[in-house]
């Protein structure tokens, strides 16, 4: 079903993402060799990926990280794309965005460290309004949660009046709360279709909205908004690379543009990005999407070649493991959402994560 209608954004205001942030010091740790003993066993995880001489650099920050979290009673929660020392070595949950959402909604530890970007921390902050959530830098931001705002979607439902919203949970809490229910690229045709609606407002990626709409009979409107990383992927690059190597495998994210997805022989989340790789086991794959996920999962599968193309997320790339330290350590960037604003997401939040996929 094609898409009825796109809109344009008419801002895009830097959502939670403040620009005057000073510089800080960061924490130096020197290599020592106790770091490197009680270490050694994560670096077996990732010595396929992450050289010797920066393992020296790593191994300190991951010792104190990994004693700080248990005096504090903090989840270290990080998003697929993060890079190996953080997603082999600190995190105790690693995932797509459904998967760290839903653990968020089951944790009992009294602080969240979300590892990912901030409309992630927030919707940690929405199902947890009693914990202390953390982003260990609170400039990371999503040009998707920046190209719409609440007042955006007010004006869409006063133009298409009794019409279900649907939004990405790339989105700040502004805008979850005046949607009636959110989606992630792993569930988002499930959803559309769990409203029994002829038409849907699916909001705020248009190429995510295009992919639902080539798989339900729902009418959408769209608008357009896009995601930084998997838009400057092409389809002409992926036929390139396919002409040179007619062997090579082609997955993609469902944000990818959809000349992207017609050459993909997979779409899908990050975390069914991974399990399609776990499961196929293919010999030369290209994973089209952010360049960590390769990273990550080349660790465990050191027999799988992973082909570029891929691009980097400026922003996930901002949380580091010095960063994680001062975050535990001083309790830093602490999330907060108007409570009152909090209520409406949540509900939005919560009636996907119960959702049966
Ligand atoms: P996933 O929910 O598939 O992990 O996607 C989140 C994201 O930001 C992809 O760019
Ligand atoms: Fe946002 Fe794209 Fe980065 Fe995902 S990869 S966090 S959608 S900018």
């Amino acid at each position: 079903m094609p898409i009825l209608q796109s809109f344009g954004p008419t801002s895009t205001p830097a959502i939670g993402v403040p620009e005057d942030i000073e510089a800080v010091a960061m924490r130096a740790l020197p290599w020592t060799e106790a770091a490197e003993r009680d270490t050694a066993p994560l670096y077996a995880r990732v010595r396929a990926v992450i050289p010797r001489p920066e393992w020296e650099f790593f191994a300190p920050y991951v010792q104190a990280i990994n004693a700080l979290k248990h005096e504090r009673n903090a989840v270290i929660l990080a998003h697929n794309y993060q890079t190996p020392e953080i997603y082999h070595c600190v995190a105790d949950v690693v995932g797509d965005s459904l998967q760290l959402a839903r653990e968020a909604a089951k944790t009992r530890a009294a602080v969240i460290v979300q590892c990912g970007v901030h409309f992630m921390a927030e919707t940690s902050k929405i199902l947890n309004p009693d914990k202390t959530v953390l982003i260990p830098d609170r400039r990371a931001g999503c040009s998707l949660a920046q190209s719409i705002t609440g007042e955006d979607v007010r004006l869409l439902r006063e133009r298409f009046p009794g019409v279900p919203v649907v939004s990405y949970v790339n989105t700040s809490a502004d805008v979850k709360a005046e949607s009636d229910i959110c989606c992630t690229s792993s569930n988002a045709v499930a959803v559309v279709e769990s409203l029994g609606a002829d038409t849907v407002i699916f909001l705020p990626d248009e190429y995510l909205a295009k992919y639902v709409a080539a798989n339900t009979r729902v009418k959408l409107i769209a608008w357009k908004g896009h995601c930084e990383v998997h838009e400057r992927f092409t389809g002409e690059e992926l036929r390139q690379l396919r002409e040179n190597d007619p062997s090579v495998e082609i997955i993609a994210h469902p944000e990818c543009p959809p000349d992207v997805i017609a050459e993909a022989d997979f779409t899908g989340s990050t975390a069914s990005m991974i399990d399609w790789v776990r499961g196929r086991r293919p010999q030369r794959v290209v994973m089209v999407t952010e360049c960590s996920m390769a990273d990550n999962v080349q660790a465990e599968l050191p027999e799988v070649e992973f082909v570029r193309p891929c691009n980097l997320c400026p922003h996930m790339k901002r949380i580091t493991l010095p960063k994680i330290l001062d975050s535990l350590i001083d309790l830093k960037e602490e999330v907060v959402v108007d409570p009152k604003i909090a209520t409406r997401a949540r509900r939005a939040v919560e009636r996907m994560v119960e959702l049966k996929s």
